[in-house]
């Protein structure tokens, strides 16, 4: 309780300048917490949002592709070649810079969420920032905080990475056609497809591309090129077509592009996972995005996105008479037979895990948060039990769940855990097949359940366990028992690890699940239906995506007919 009072109080802007007063203050902070030299110094780390980022993200050795970056799916657009995909990449980066420029000029409109004011410091960490490898701990770096902020992004096709000044000498802004015409000068030298995917090499096991990242930028043309990909505002992966597939496997398939990349024959080289915002624009008009995820949750991803496409659908490309531009500089990597052998072993990595995945998007479109709404209940707790029905009638069991909550009321919060299996939950679940249960019965269980998850949503619970335990590690006293207890590790075990990523834009996210025998499932609901994105691991026989979002489905189905048969007869 001491760390949640002392380090995450509260503190309520009684201005519109929530946004600045936080990131300047994060921006101090950030550079003592987070940055290369304070790690390397071995300084204390000192709040509990930092102890999450390490723990949670910094201190994680899996890759971070899949296993930790989150990918977005956008709808598929209407364009199926080089011309199309340009021309909405060129929108795109325009959009993404009119973003920017309330980031930079710290007039982003303060986010509210039941009437009180959010942290906006997260906002202010996903541009211009780049995770970097280390041997035991990684670190994030953000670049827009020295004296002269970088003012280009990095493009890559076909493996190959450019550097794009997307600013004009008097700081504005190029155009859409400008930027159009600097993609179509990338585009044009990099048709060779014979080159190495650089790029591979982060998407191994952290340790793996520690050793292989010293080993690459050992060599000063490679130091450099990192170096200007880490520092570029963003990424661009102008991605070549994907394999066709029929149209319901097209969601599927996308998601798994956002994700990973699609296996080192595709697109897996045409990225730098390290990076925190990399949009990626498929030939064949697939696009979305995958994100790194130590410096911030999906919600302000997505309200750039909601901005992004609002912005693209304002713009219209003219083609004015302009001055040229020089070419977009393309960064060189010198491969060595060492180099070359840690390319391949990342290649084989990816394609193992790219086989390992099982993604389903399911649209779920019978009906939308609307629905529960009008039975006065909170769309996101009505999916969370639809959730718990669905895995109650595959497992006949019940299973620990995780569903991400946001601190972001307090100064620089980062998620809570909501879990969402109470004893309400399960009692609704088990009456809900019951046949000797009356329907009235059982929605009043439901409603129950529902109660419960929302008071649940205000509580505490992982993070101050991770606080508590954090500061016995650090205070080097002993480990009190309950971090040691068999139950708490069992507690800890999330078979369902969810959480409700909405936006204005008909999009849904998607991620890989937190244990190898379980789900990760992200879900959008909008007005009149719902997207769900489901994953689990192939190498696990229990588990299928597939079969689970078939028993939600039904779930959410047999949830309406029940409250509707019970408000007939009431
Ligand atoms: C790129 O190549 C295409 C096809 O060869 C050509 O029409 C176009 O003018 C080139 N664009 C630039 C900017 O060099
Ligand atoms: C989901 O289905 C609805 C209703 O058919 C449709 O309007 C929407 O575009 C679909 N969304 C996605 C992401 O497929
Ligand atoms: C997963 O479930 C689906 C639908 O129930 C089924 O068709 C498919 O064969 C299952 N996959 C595996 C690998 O068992």
């Amino acid at each position: 309780i001491f760390i949640i009072n002392v380090k995450s109080q509260p503190r309520l802007p009684k201005t519109h300048n929530a946004a600045q007063m936080c990131s300047k203050e994060r921006r101090r902070s950030f550079r003592n917490s987070s940055g290369v030299d304070a790690v390397m110094s071995g300084r204390r780390c000192v709040s509990l949002s930092d102890w999450w980022m390490q723990s949670a993200y910094l201190d994680s050795r899996m890759p971070v592709a899949m296993y930790t970056s989150p990918g977005v799916v956008l709808p598929k657009m209407h364009f199926q070649d080089r011309q199309g995909q340009m021309r909405f990449a060129a929108k795109l980066i325009a959009g993404v810079l009119d973003f920017k420029s309330m980031i930079d000029s710290e007039t982003l409109p303060v986010e509210y969420l039941g009437g009180k004011p959010l942290c906006m410091d997260q906002y202010y960490q996903v541009l211009t920032s780049c995770r970097i490898p280390g041997p035991k701990r990684d670190v994030v770096v953000n670049y827009a905080i020295g004296k002269t902020p970088p003012s280009h992004i990095t493009v890559v096709h076909n493996f190959q990475f450019f550097v794009l000044d997307v600013y004009n000498s008097d700081g504005s802004p190029l155009t859409v056609d400008q930027i159009y015409v600097q993609l179509e000068k990338i585009w044009n030298s990099s048709l060779q497809t014979n080159k190495e995917p650089v790029g591979i090499l982060t998407s191994n096991h952290r340790n793996t591309w520690g050793k292989a990242y010293n080993n690459l930028i050992k060599d000063k043309t490679n130091k450099e090129s990192v170096r200007a990909i880490q520092k570029s505002i963003f990424t661009v992966c102008l991605d070549a077509p994907m394999p066709r597939v029929s149209d319901e496997m097209y969601h599927n398939k996308v998601a798994a592009q956002m994700l990973h990349g699609g296996g080192s024959r595709w697109n897996s080289g045409n990225r730098w996972f390290d990076k925190t915002l990399q949009f990626i624009v498929g030939e064949d008009g697939s696009c979305g995005l995958t994100y790194e995820h130590a410096p911030a949750e999906g919600p302000p991803i997505v309200f750039l996105v909601d901005h992004v496409v609002d912005y693209m659908k304002r713009t219209e490309m003219v083609r004015t008479p302009m001055i040229p531009l020089p070419m977009p500089q393309k960064l060189r990597f010198n491969i060595t037979p060492e180099i070359k052998k840690d390319i391949e072993k990342a290649k084989q990595n990816m394609n193992i895990m790219a086989h390992e995945l099982d993604v389903r998007v399911l649209n779920f479109t019978h009906y939308g948060r609307k629905f529960p709404k009008s039975h006065k209940m909170s769309p996101d707790a009505f999916i969370q039990m639809a959730l718990q029905l669905a895995y109650y009638r595959m497992y006949q069991t019940c299973c620990p769940t995780y569903e991400s909550a946001s601190l972001r009321m307090f100064r620089l919060g980062r998620t809570e855990a909501v879990l969402s299996t109470t004893t309400e939950s399960l009692q609704f679940t088990k009456a809900m097949d019951d046949p000797s249960e009356h329907n009235s019965e059982k929605a009043a269980l439901l409603d129950k359940a529902i109660k419960v998850h929302r008071e649940h949503t205000h509580m505490v619970s992982i993070m101050h366990m991770l606080g508590l335990k954090m500061m016995a590690i650090e205070d080097l006293t002993s480990l009190p028992e309950i971090f040691m207890d068999t139950s708490f590790a069992v507690a800890a075990h999330f078979n369902l690890y969810t959480s409700q990523v909405g936006s204005k834009t008909d999009c849904v996210m998607c991620f890989g699940p937190m244990v190898p025998d379980g789900y990760g499932i992200c879900y959008n609901p909008m007005d009149d239906h719902i997207n769900f994105a489901v994953t689990a691991f192939n190498s696990c026989e229990e588990t299928n995506a597939t079969k689970l979002s078939q028993f939600l489905e039904d779930s959410l189905l047999d949830m309406k007919t029940l409250l509707e048969q019970v408000s007939k007869t009431q």
